[in-house]
Parts: C-alpha cells; structure tokens; sequence
C-alpha cells in the first residue's frame, strides 16, 4: 500500500518524508490556500522535495481550459500529476491528458459509477473522498470497498486513492480492503505510529534498566 501525504505545508511534508515512508503527496485548492507565496511556488516546493507523484489540481470547469491547465502544471514539475473533478468535461480532459501520457487524478468521487467513468477514461488514480461520505452519515469505507471489485473485476489500472482520511482507522479499513493508496493528513501519520502500551511499555523498560544499568 503506497502512502500519500494529504497537505501542501512544506514542513509537514518534509517530516513525513524523513520517516522513509512517504510515497507522494496530494493537494488541492484550499490546501494551497493556506500555504504562503503563490500555488505555483509552492507546487514547485513539493514536487522538488518528494520524487514521488504530487497532486495538482485544475480550476477550470470546461474540458479545454482543464488540459491547458493541466499542461502548464506539468511544466512545473515531471512527478506533478494533474488533479481533475469528477465532471463530464473532467472525463473528457482526462481521456485527452491520458492520450498525451500525462498522469491523472480524478478527484471528488463519491459513487462506484463515478469511478467506472474515471478509471473508463484512464485516470491514473481515482480519489473517493470517504471522510466526507462518512459527514453524511453515509460509511465512506463501503464505497471504497464496491470500488475495489468492480476495478478487480474489470482488471481497470487506475488505482484507487482513499482521500478525506480523517482516523487512523480509515488507513487500516483501507488496507484490508486492499486499496492502492491512501492520502493521509499530517495529524493522522502520526497518529499512525502511536499506542498507549507502547508509551507505557517503552517507559517501564526504561525504568527498569535504569535499576541494574550500573551493576
Ligand atoms: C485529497 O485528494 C483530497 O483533496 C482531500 O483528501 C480532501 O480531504 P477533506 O475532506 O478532509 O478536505
């Protein structure tokens, strides 16, 4: 299972990729907006940082103006991956950038036949968004778990990108439903890592030693 990082702050990013376990990072319009200095920049800042691929999202709503944008962020950097609505132009822009070999990431996926249109028009990774499903009170994880058959039963290549982590228990639902990916906020990763007992295990050790250390 790969792991994305979920932000466009640069130290959050930077201390997730120190762990070694960091396989890309997404971001979109308002995580950008909370970062200093303009989108670009900041992009730029990210994609240098992680070699892996790094989500960059389109704000145009006409298929055209999707490409273009999609293009001009790719002169950012090689390992950007463009990030592209779930809309029927985004389908078409889609399917245009796959045929030019541009990485996609079709994000606000909410339905499994939302997903069959995406990975149908060749997105790379497919983002259903299971902490907002969840909002609803509808369980986000059973979605992510009807997106993995029907893409196992097709053998479709997209690959699907749990997004809108909220729980560490969102990751582990993820990998037993054997999910590509997961886009985790930076309070989640490391959450991840975390257990009471190993708090309390760690600190008893350590008093223990200290007992016979010098003997
Ligand atoms: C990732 O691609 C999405 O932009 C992100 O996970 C959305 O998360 P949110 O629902 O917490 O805003």
């Amino acid at each position: 299972m790969k792991f994305f990082i979920d932000t466009a702050n640069l130290d959050e990013i930077r201390e997730a990729h120190a762990l070694g376990l960091l396989d890309g990072v997404t971001t979109n319009p308002s995580l950008l907006s909370k970062e200093d200095g303009s989108p670009t920049d900041v992009i730029h800042n990210i994609a240098e940082l992680v070699p892996g691929p790094v989500s960059a999202e389109v704000v145009a709503l006409d298929a055209e103006g999707m490409v273009r944008e999609g293009l001009a962020l790719r002169e950012i950097a090689d390992n950007i991956v463009v990030k592209i609505p779930m809309t029927l132009e985004g389908l078409k822009a889609i399917r245009s950038l796959t045929e030019q070999g541009i990485p996609t990431n079709c994000t606000l996926v909410f339905s499994a036949t939302q997903a069959i249109l995406a990975a149908k028009a060749g997105a790379t990774f497919l983002s259903p968004f299971v902490g907002r499903l969840d909002d609803l009170a509808v369980e986000g994880m059973d979605l992510i778990e009807e997106i993995v058959e029907i893409y196992q039963n097709y053998d479709f290549q997209t690959e699907v990108l749990v997004a809108s982590v909220r729980s560490p228990l969102h990751v582990s639902q993820a990998a037993q439903i054997g999910a590509d990916v997961v886009t985790i906020p930076a309070k989640v990763f490391s959450q991840l890592a975390s257990h009471p007992l190993t708090d309390l295990g760690l600190e008893r050790f350590l008093a223990d030693w200290d007992k016979v250390k010098d003997r």
